[in-house]
């Protein structure tokens, strides 16, 4: 089974979790996409659901498929969010942000009463770090934001576009992404010392937010973690 139909397979399983009535929190990425097309089709045959997304890209996608959404300004909780992950180990903690929409990620994950977190095999891991950690911050005064994360020990480089233009986000920030040079044994305390840094918006670290999360694998079965 390639990637993208594990990605499909989890996107399916999470979009027939959902249920009349519920608010849905639609999260960003490349399975979420998959998600994103399941929970059309059951609307379609009769599902009636709302829904909040945390990017444009998602937003697009549902609404052309005739989703209806609710204002993400008036809602205090979420029944529900489908998200996706760059990296998670067993006990649940990631890394998301791959796709640039973590800080309104994690605006929906903490809103929402359950969060499913759908992954293929690749994602999961043992300890947190090989993959980059992205970090959103304002582009005012960007330098010295950027200089002071170095001065913790950290090194990266600012998100661009392919042409070579800077990455903003849908909040019109920045993305820095940080790469380790080695596996985390705290990823909490690395995002403390990230997200104390006046200028730092939000760190790609979730920890605390995944009710359950299912794993696809090549071989086409799928693992439920509570
Ligand atoms: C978006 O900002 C991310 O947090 C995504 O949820 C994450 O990057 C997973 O994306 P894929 O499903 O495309 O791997």
């Amino acid at each position: 089974m390639t990637l993208d139909n594990c990605k499909k397979l989890a996107g399916i399983k999470a979009a027939d979790l959902i249920e009349d009535g519920m608010l849905v929190g639609i999260g960003t990425g490349s399975t979420v996409f998959f998600f994103i097309e399941r929970l059309i089709e059951r609307c379609k045959e009769g599902l009636s659901i709302s829904a909040v997304s945390s990017s444009e890209r998602s937003t697009k996608q549902a609404k052309e498929g005739g989703i209806v959404f609710k204002d993400i300004n008036t809602i205090t909780k979420i029944d529900l969010t489908v998200d996706g992950a760059d990296e998670i180990d067993h006990t649940g903690r990631m890394i998301k942000g791959g796709g640039g929409a973590l800080l309104r990620e994690k605006i929906l994950a903490s809103t929402s009463t359950s969060t499913i977190i759908i992954v293929d095999e690749t994602k999961t891991c043992e300890k947190l770090g090989k993959q980059k950690l992205p970090v959103e911050i304002v582009p005012f005064g960007i330098d010295a934001t950027i200089y002071k994360i170095n001065q913790q020990g950290y090194k990266g480089v600012v998100r661009k576009n392919s042409d070579g233009s800077i990455y903003y986000t849908d909040n019109d920030n920045i993305i820095y992404d940080i790469y380790f040079e080695h596996l985390l044994e705290e990823p909490e305390a690395d995002h403390l010392k990230l997200i104390n840094i006046p200028g730092v918006v939000e760190t790609g670290f979730f920890f605390n937010l995944a009710k359950k999360v299912i794993i696809a694998f090549e071989d086409g079965h799928i693992e439920e973690r509570n």
